[in-house]
């Protein structure tokens, strides 16, 4: 069995999450991405949270520059971990970075999510990239992420749900900009309906727990984690 009780790691400190990003040096951007996204942004410590005590590799979908593989070593979850995602000069830059930094145990991989996935068992997470799918693509992601969840592994989804709160207007809001900015390669298409997630993951044998995620963003963001 997972051990759901393992201790949450504790937060990076400004001096630890400074030295991580500058592994993503010499782009200004992205170092100053790398800066902004883990000071304010509770996404890596609610993944590090989830996946403690978890067994097996981690495959990471729409892994865009693979910040997690950074987070999770810095804070000394040394899983073997595998990235990819369909943006080919992230995978560039992620492959780089993760270099400069001496993540041996990270690999990259330019895969298009809409047309499968590659073959793994162990835990997997899917963070901000559901909504950037075509619909009809994202149930079967879901059902082949899920049946890619070991014994002891874990399914860590970060997700906007439908909605139509003020945090869910701001999350599509933002999305749409990062795609006009070049930022993202595709707008937001449609985000999960929370209970069709729950009922999906039900029939591959999950059991699932949500709980919002948003820390001090003003985005609808839930933290979705699922085990056998
Ligand atoms: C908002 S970013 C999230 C990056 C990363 N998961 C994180 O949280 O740091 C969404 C990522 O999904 C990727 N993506 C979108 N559609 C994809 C697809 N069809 N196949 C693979 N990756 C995709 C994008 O290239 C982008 O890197």
């Amino acid at each position: 069995m997972p051990d759901l009780d393992a201790a949450t790691p504790a937060p990076l400190d400004a001096a630890a999450r400074d030295a991580l990003a500058r592994a993503f040096l010499p782009s200004r951007w992205d170092y100053h991405y790398a800066r902004s996204k883990l000071s304010s942004d509770p996404l890596y410590d609610g993944v590090a949270g989830a996946l403690a005590g978890s067994r097996g590799p981690l495959l990471d979908l729409g892994c865009g520059l693979g910040l997690l593989a950074h987070h999770l070593s810095a804070v000394g979850l040394d899983l073997a971990y595998s990235g990819v995602d369909n943006d080919a000069g992230k995978i560039a830059r992620a492959t780089t970075a993760a270099g400069n930094a001496g993540l041996r145990q990270a690999h990259f991989d330019c895969i298009d999510l809409s047309r499968g996935l590659p073959a793994h068992s162990g835990s997997v997470t899917i963070l901000d990239v559901l909504q950037f799918l075509p619909p009809e693509a994202q149930q079967p992601l879901l059902r082949e992420a899920a049946r890619r969840v070991a014994p002891g592994g874990r399914l860590v989804i970060r997700t906007g749900l439908a909605g139509t709160c003020w945090r869910a207007r701001v999350t599509r809001g933002v999305d749409v900009l990062s795609r006009a900015i070049g930022w993202m390669n595709a707008g937001p298409r449609r985000y999960p309906e929370r209970a069709q997630l729950e009922s999906l993951l039900a029939r591959e044998g999950l059991s699932t727990r949500f709980q919002p995620l948003w820390g001090r963003t003003p985005f609808n963001n839930w933290l979705v984690v699922a085990s056998r």
